[in-house]
């Protein structure tokens, strides 16, 4: 099918480029035309796994890049909103960009074109489009309005979106929904994961995958119904993981005997510093706002959203307790981004600790692998150093703090890091280590819902292994 993204942010860019994995022929719009004129010469805008390498496979055959949305819906079936839905002071979502190109769309239809949400949205934007390109003047056979949330998460767009768990397709007609499953139909059928240069199908995957049809509204609220369960669970964790540290229990075996209950299920039961991104706490609002402003006290979503403020003011009291004052101590940070695999620090609870962390006099050197350069652009002059590895980063610091939970800061080498650090101490936000095992290396170790250990007086310091 030929096929119109409008919108090249993580949405949108992994979006086109799937699609034109799929076979189909995409023209990704965006307004940016820096943006537009790296993308035409291969260079990504942002850090996400395997897109590069699907960019670069289709780039300038079956994926185009342009700056007019006329263009791009006169030769497209079907018209893809993914442009940005950033919240508004009041925690609505700002759907203003998404107005701007119904409108634009609505000028050029010049014959029948399904409009589909791909944006997160609050649930009846789907009327407020149709309602948009009527009153632009399109005529009311000439369009219709789907929505296909998308669920990938940032660092794993290009499989989620590929081996997604469900795909849903919400149209309130059997000629959108029809449309829907042709674009879809490789993964439907399952053809995809087949084909002999597929990208490689990741553990568990669901092959084929499993189709939702349900109603236009229905589907929109899927999408903020879904993240708000899913940053429920994370504040659950985290709140069983603050009653651990109470009680002296250890929250990674708790998650593991919580999980392991198929109802329950295991993921986004890591406990943290909190969640943060450009989605969870943007969507919780919205989804708060929407079902507030249709007669709907949801309270429990704010529980969720205090008990991730909370879980960072937590943190923040642990690197007190490990340091005393912070006053004129140098902290070295690992991880800037809001979580490992990204380089996105939007609503980063890395960059809202650095930030109280500097109010209270220490000094920052961190290090991370893909967010530096947008770690330059958000703190001003000499605000913090940067360092090139996470063992430069920790030269005469005072304690070692994890705040994302990338693969190599799990394996790092313990026997450099101690000679590195003017004291073994790690206060680790991620639980990427044992304790014990620290311990058992030298280092006074604070992590989350689980004790404290420092090492044993004399203790022999063993070799470092993974935990
Ligand atoms: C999230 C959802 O997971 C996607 O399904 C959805 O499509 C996306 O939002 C969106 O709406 O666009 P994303 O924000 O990319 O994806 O990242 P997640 O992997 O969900 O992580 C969100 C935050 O929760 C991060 O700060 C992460 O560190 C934290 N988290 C996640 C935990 O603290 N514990 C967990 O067990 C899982």
């Amino acid at each position: 099918m030929r096929i119109a993204v409008v919108g090249s942010g993580y949405v949108g860019l992994v979006a086109a480029a799937c699609f034109a994995e799929l076979g189909h022929d995409i023209i990704s719009v965006d307004s940016d035309t820096e943006k537009l004129t790296s993308l035409q010469a291969g260079i990504l805008p942002i850090h996400e796994p395997l897109l590069g390498d699907l960019v670069e496979r289709h780039r300038g055959r079956r994926l185009v890049f342009s700056a007019s949305v006329p263009e791009a819906v006169k030769s497209s079936e079907v018209v893809f909103i993914a442009v940005g839905t950033p919240a508004t002071e009041s925690g609505e979502a700002d759907l203003s960009y998404v107005e701007a190109v119904a409108r634009e769309i609505a000028r050029c239809l010049d014959g029948f074109r399904l409009v589909i949400e791909k944006s997160t949205v609050p649930v009846l934007t789907n009327e407020w489009i149709r309602r948009t390109l009527l009153a632009e003047g399109a005529a009311p056979g000439s369009f219709d309005v789907a929505s296909n949330p998308e669920f990938m998460r940032e660092g794993n767009g290009v499989t989620d979106f590929l081996y997604p768990d469900r795909i849903v397709i919400g149209a309130d007609s059997d000629h959108a929904a029809h449309l829907l499953l042709t674009i879809y139909e490789p993964l439907i059928s399952g053809s995809y994961a087949h084909q002999k240069d597929a990208v490689p199908a990741p553990p568990g995957a669901r092959v084929p995958a499993v189709v939702i049809s349900t109603t236009t509204k229905s589907a929109e609220l899927i999408k903020h119904a879904s993240n708000a369960f899913l940053a429920m669970k994370i504040s659950f964790i985290n709140a069983v993981s603050n009653v651990c540290e109470a009680i002296g229990a250890d929250v990674m075996q708790v998650s593991c005997g919580i999980g392991e209950d198929s109802r329950i299920g295991r993921r986004f039961l890591r406990p943290g510093i909190g969640f943060g991104g450009s989605c969870f706490p943007k969507d919780l609002l919205a989804f708060r706002v929407i079902a507030q402003e249709r007669g709907y006290d949801f309270r429990l979503l704010d529980e969720v959203m205090r008990i991730n403020e909370e879980q960072r003011r937590s943190f923040v009291r642990k690197v007190r307790k490990a340091l005393w004052t912070l006053k004129g101590k140098r902290l070295a940070v690992l991880g800037l981004a809001f979580k490992g695999g990204t380089d996105d620090i939007r609503e980063s609870p890395a960059i809202a600790l650095i930030r109280t962390l500097l109010k209270e006099g220490a000094g920052i050197t961190a290090y991370d692998p893909a967010a530096m350069a947008r770690a330059r652009e958000e703190f001003t002059g000499d605000e913090i150093q940067l360092a090139q590895d996470p063992y430069q980063a920790a030269a005469g610091c005072d304690a070692l703090l994890i705040l994302a939970d990338w693969e190599e800061f799990a394996i790092l080498d313990l026997n450099r890091l101690r000679a590195a650090l003017k004291y073994p101490t790690i206060i680790d936000g991620r639980n990427l280590y044992d304790p014990e095992m620290m311990a058992a290396n030298g280092f006074s170790y604070y992590s989350i819902g689980r004790r404290d250990v420092v090492p044993a007086p004399g203790a022999r310091v063993e070799t470092a292994t993974r935990s």
